[in-house]
């Protein structure tokens, strides 16, 4: 399908990322004019994915997060994370609610539940030692104004 925008950005799995993250997928969808809640919603969901690259993907190592984000057709927004971490052996019981492989770190294994509740349709692909991509889709509220 047609993309009318989009922003691909790179950056380094520092923790301080996961709000620059935040901070330019707000920015980029300001064109579109989001409702207070949906933009609420789509940085909580981005925060999770770049938090569990951050501390997952790139748990032993550091390496590079890639962000991309597009605005659709529609009023579709599209989000891609990706790194080039550990990869996840079996997305499907990762996707659990309740199951993570972190509980030492005090992680509740509640990231993709959220994105799943606060985005329309939730990706996930992954490859051990390869890496993990996750797309998120959201359309956004047609309103007046
Ligand atoms: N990018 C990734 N690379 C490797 N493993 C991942 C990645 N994202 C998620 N996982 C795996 O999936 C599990 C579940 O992720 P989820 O975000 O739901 O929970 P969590 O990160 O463990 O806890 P929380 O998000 O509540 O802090 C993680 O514990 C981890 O094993
Ligand atoms: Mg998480």
């Amino acid at each position: 399908m047609e993309i009318l925008n989009e922003i691909k950005f790179v950056m380094p799995s520092l923790s301080v990322n996961e709000s620059t993250a935040r901070a330019v997928v707000s920015s980029f969808l300001t064109q579109a004019d989001p409702t207070v809640e949906e933009l609420s919603d789509i940085r909580t969901a981005v925060s999770e994915a770049v938090t569990n690259a951050i501390v997952h993907g790139y748990r032993h190592k550091k390496g590079n997060i890639e962000l991309t984000v597009r605005l659709m057709p529609k009023r579709e927004v599209y989000i891609k994370i990706r790194d080039k971490g550990c990869g996840i052996p079996d997305i499907k019981k990762a996707m659990e609610p309740l199951f993570t492989t972190a509980p030492e770190e005090e992680r509740s294994g509640l990231g993709f539940s959220v994105m799943e509740s606060f985005m329309d349709k939730l990706t996930v692909k992954s490859h051990v030692e390869q890496g993990t991509t996750v797309i998120m889709r959201k359309r956004l509220a047609v309103h007046g104004n």
